[in-house]
């Protein structure tokens, strides 16, 4: 199945760790921000994947989708509510959970990936958000063929995945993720139970450890390194 070339983007402390909130006062969460930004817009990608639980924490601002039942059944197939849209905010959100105030990101249109037991009120919701949607998979969704609908459906050759650590880990564990670009913070967080760049579920059959090649170490401002690895494929 086609479908895009897809760049793991994420910063974390030398341990792995991914969320920053456990972190002090004195260190500069922003700059970390910006070289992010800085490192994802040189990739110049047509997108970005992000997990529900991360979009709701820093994305869809807490709104709760208004839920009105349809005149009638809708069917299970792709909506696009952006024909003209060239850059995309990929929501993974198997059961329909994300309210939106709009239908874009920072000008990227929104495209909700969707399993098709969510019901026909979300649709409806979307539909009239004009935000789009795909169907991958009936009670989970099927990472693979989602990917193969961004192609097919909106053209998209090059994306960035950009987590949380179980989006990621799940992404690693059926192989569809062809490089990484790490930022590697000058933080040592140590704390046992705070998530890592890749957390594979138990509920999945774990695959081999992907092995990595090195193609890029940059020293960036602030003590940051900016990882670039390319993953060996099977
Ligand atoms: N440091 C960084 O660069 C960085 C980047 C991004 C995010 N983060 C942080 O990461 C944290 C959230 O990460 P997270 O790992 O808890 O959540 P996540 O990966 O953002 O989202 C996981 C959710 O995605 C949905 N999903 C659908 N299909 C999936 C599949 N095949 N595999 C995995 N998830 C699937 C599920 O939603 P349902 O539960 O609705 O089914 C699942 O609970 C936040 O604190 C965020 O700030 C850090």
């Amino acid at each position: 199945m086609d479908r895009p070339y897809i760049i793991c983007h994420m910063a974390c402390s030398i341990d792995g760790k991914i969320i920053f909130d456990n972190w002090g006062g004195d260190i500069p969460k922003e700059k970390y921000s910006e070289l992010y930004n800085m490192c994802h817009d040189a990739y110049n990608t047509q997108g970005w994947i992000l997990g529900r639980v991360s979009l709701e924490k820093d994305f869809s601002e807490g709104i709760k989708p208004e839920l009105i039942k349809p005149s009638a059944p809708i069917k299970r197939e792709p909506f696009v509510g952006n024909r003209q849209a060239q850059t995309f905010a990929v929501a993974i959100d198997t059961r329909g959970k994300l309210g939106w105030p709009g239908n874009e990101i920072g000008g990227d249109h929104l495209i909700a990936v969707l399993a098709e037991q969510v019901s026909d009120e979300y649709l409806a919701y979307l539909q009239r958000k004009s935000i789009s949607y795909i169907f991958a998979g009936v009670n989970e969704v099927d990472l693979k063929l989602a990917m193969a609908q961004l192609t097919e459906i909106f053209s998209i050759r090059k994306i960035m995945l950009e987590g949380g650590g179980c989006l990621n880990g799940s992404f690693l564990n059926d192989g569809l993720i062809d490089e990484i670009s790490l930022l590697l913070l000058p933080i040592a967080d140590g704390m046992p139970k705070t998530q890592t760049v890749f957390e594979v579920s138990p509920s999945l059959r774990k695959n081999p450890a992907a092995q990595l090649q090195l193609i890029k170490a940059e020293q960036l401002d602030n003590d940051v390194l900016w990882l670039k690895y390319k993953i060996n494929s099977a």
